[in-house]
């Protein structure tokens, strides 16, 4: 049986039952596999934006039987896939500037019943701030550890409200309400980046200030979590 690690997991956690899925940048394919296979949804869509990656996920689901409940798709983002094909859409483990630019180009996005499952590898920040400035609703937020790194899972829609971005915002999303061990991790995370930012910086400067405070900020929430 196939068994996810925990980002993939945490990502399936977030799809409603009995949706059609769109798995942008499939890789492997074994997200839409493993919700198959355990009933979660009815049909998926899987994509990736290379020919090799998509054979790779053609190969598995052969392995595992589902090809009756999915199509694979050659599609650069969500160029090549229509609403119709997805209620609920995951980008996992690619940079959060690429899914927000993924995001931006697909206006059929802008829809309250689509539900958005983001992992973004890197630049989480980026991805948060252009939810917050494009009326996109970070509707839960949460991390996991998986072979020693943390990652942060988004549950996204739509509401037309735009929203600031505060720094703490930016940094930590809803986890700095989220007292668990693995939102602990990932911030700490974040506070370890943010150091090594900071050192970039010229001691005195706005910017510098800024950094320095957010980074006060963040290790607050630690502290908070471990009491
Ligand atoms: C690191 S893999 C992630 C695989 C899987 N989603 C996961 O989280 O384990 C990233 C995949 O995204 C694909 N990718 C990168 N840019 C893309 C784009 N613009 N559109 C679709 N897929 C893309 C890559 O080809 C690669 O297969």
């Amino acid at each position: 049986m196939l068994k996810l690690d925990e980002r993939l997991s945490l990502c399936a956690y977030f799809v409603r039952e009995g949706v059609s899925l769109a798995d942008i940048g499939t890789d492997h394919g074994y997200l839409p596999i493993w919700l198959l296979l355990n009933n979660k949804i009815k049909y998926a869509v899987a994509a990736d934006v290379r020919k090799g990656p998509l054979e790779r996920a053609k190969s598995n689901m052969e392995r595992y039987r589902v090809t009756d409940k999915v199509k694979t798709v050659l599609s650069d983002g969500l160029e090549n896939i229509s609403a119709d094909d997805a209620d609920d859409i995951v980008m996992a483990g690619m940079g959060g500037e690429l899914i927000a630019s993924l995001i931006d180009r697909t206006p059929w996005l802008k829809d309250t019943n689509k539900n958005l499952i983001l992992q973004p590898m890197t630049r989480a920040e980026a991805l948060r701030e252009y939810l917050c400035l494009n009326g996109f609703n970070i509707k839960n937020e949460k991390a996991c550890i998986s072979f020693g790194k943390t990652y942060c899972v988004m549950l996204v829609s739509y509401d037309g409200t735009i929203r600031q971005c505060p720094m703490k915002y930016k940094y930590a999303g809803t986890l700095d309400c989220d007292k668990s061990v693995e939102a602990r991790r990932y911030i700490y995370a974040v506070t370890q980046k943010l150091k090594k930012k900071l050192m970039g910086y010229e001691k005195g400067t706005e910017e510098y200030n800024s950094v320095e405070e957010l980074i006060t900020e963040l290790a607050e929430l630690i502290d908070m979590g471990e009491q």
